[in-house]
């Protein structure tokens, strides 16, 4: 085999690392607090106030999706199967709000949340980190938590109808009659049982 008699000069990589100094440290702080505006016909304050209001609804989502997911997880029990299902029909319904709610917000102009902690500043559907729950306490806690979420999305739609805000409206609507049902579904569910097992 002939010796390779390439003479290329060794490349040493140059470094293209930018020096942080203090001017770029206040121009990268200077961005984060810029406004990612985009344009809307409603304008300035509906974006504000349809944003804030979606995106309290948008933290309870969040909040029930993983309480949802937790009974998922740990219910136990004659009903096991029953529940377990259950629990992961609904937990796929309310997850599938996030992205749609999060981005309504975005094509408002507004900011959406950015983090668990952000979530757990604004969510006003609390946690439940027992470390064991009876099945028929997650089906009573659930109803409530989605009746309660219900009365979240009712108040945002009032907010919509003052701007004439149709598309998140409209979206609202049908997460209203979703969160009925889970909460109809919960409520039956929990029903005791008359002296004929029926
Ligand atoms: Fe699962």
């Amino acid at each position: 085999m002939a010796k390779s008699t390439s003479t290329a000069k060794k490349v040493t990589p140059t470094t293209t690392v930018k020096k942080v100094t203090e001017k770029t440290i206040e121009q990268a702080k200077n961005l984060r607090k810029a406004p990612l505006l985009f344009p809307t016909d409603l304008g300035e304050k509906a974006s504000k106030d349809i944003s804030a209001a979606m995106n309290s609804v948008l933290a309870d989502v969040f909040a029930l999706y993983l309480k949802t997911k937790n009974f998922h997880w740990h219910v136990s029990g004659p009903h096991f199967r029953d529940y377990h299902l259950m629990f992961d029909d609904h937990g796929t319904e309310i997850f599938a709000m996030t992205d749609p709610i999060a981005e309504r917000v975005r094509k408002l102009g507004g900011t959406t949340l950015r983090s668990i902690g952000h979530i757990s500043k604004l969510q006003s559907i609390k946690d439940n980190d027992a470390d064991f729950v009876e099945p028929s306490d997650m089906l009573a806690e659930l109803c409530q938590d989605n009746i309660t979420l219900t009365s979240r999305l009712r108040a945002a739609h009032d907010i919509c109808g003052q701007y004439n805000d149709t598309a998140t409206a409209s979206l609202i609507e049908e997460w209203i009659n979703q969160a009925e049902q889970r909460a109809w579904f919960l409520f039956e569910t929990s029903r005791k049982s008359d002296s004929s097992g029926h």
